[in-house]
């Protein structure tokens, strides 16, 4: 190729990255750090996260939240399939994480590896324990109440994984409809939480080479507007 339309084609290519960064970072994001209650949606008819012992999570130890999906909105439809409805996560695994899902009200399905499983309050383990690397999700199973759910989220190792600012942020971006393919990339890469629809290694794969194609376009894995400062509310 002649030298000159190689310069136009990296030229063009650098234009376009850097138009392409500043569009990402012209996106608007509503300010939700600090909340204490986030909801994702701003027509509030999906769920929220509530943040508990924000104090406790100062070392990385542990923190909760209640995810609280209402029985009004979308998805509490039950015509629609679960794995359809906008609260329900995809199947996924965590790489370091222990979590502790605690049913405080309503009437929770929920997968683990391939079983599902249905229970109420009188019902469901307390806690129901998802060790790292098992398949899972829930959703509501019934549309009498809102579902509340607390969960507990325990890293196996120091500072590495999911933190509050993983739901801070999955939250806002859920709510400001920004979380595109790319996006998605670069945050759960950080997070070390995988989509357990495909091989392991296959996934791993894909994202180790996404997350960087994704920060390079300009995402991030938090955002000031999102994240709360633990130091500030001590
Ligand atoms: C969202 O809806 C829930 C349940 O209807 C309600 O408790 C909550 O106060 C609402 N939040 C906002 C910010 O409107
Ligand atoms: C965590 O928050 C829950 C709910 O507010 C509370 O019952 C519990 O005592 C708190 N735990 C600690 C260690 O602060
Ligand atoms: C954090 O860990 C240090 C040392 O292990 C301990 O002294 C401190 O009390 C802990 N802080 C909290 C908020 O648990």
């Amino acid at each position: 190729m002649h030298w000159l339309s190689k310069w136009l084609l990296v030229g063009s290519l650098a234009a376009w990255l850097s138009y392409y960064r500043h569009w990402t970072s012209q996106l608007v994001r509503t300010n939700t750090a600090g909340l204490s209650r986030i909801a994702t949606s701003v027509a509030n008819n999906t769920d929220s996260y509530q943040f508990l012992n924000r104090s406790q999570q100062i070392n990385d130890s542990y923190f909760e939240f209640e995810n609280i999906i209402y029985a009004h909105g979308l998805c509490g439809d039950l015509q629609v399939p679960s794995t359809k409805r906008p609260c329900t996560p995809v199947l996924h695994i965590h790489l370091n994480q222990i979590e502790f899902f605690t049913l405080l009200q309503g009437q929770l399905a929920y997968q683990l590896d391939d079983k599902v499983y249905s229970c109420n309050i009188h019902t469901c383990p307390q806690p129901l324990v998802v060790p790292p690397l098992v398949p899972h999700t829930f959703w509501m199973d019934d549309n009498k109440q809102d579902l509340i759910v607390r969960v507990r989220v325990e890293s196996i190792k120091k500072d590495s994984g999911v933190r509050q600012g993983f739901f801070e942020n999955l939250a806002g971006l859920l709510r400001d409809r920004h979380l595109s393919i790319w996006q998605i990339f670069v945050l759960f890469e950080n997070a070390q939480t995988y989509p357990a629809t495909l091989p392991l290694p296959l996934v791993k794969l894909m994202f180790k080479i996404g997350a960087p194609i994704g920060r390079l376009l300009g995402y991030k894995n938090e955002y000031k507007e999102y994240t709360t400062i633990l130091e500030e509310l001590k």
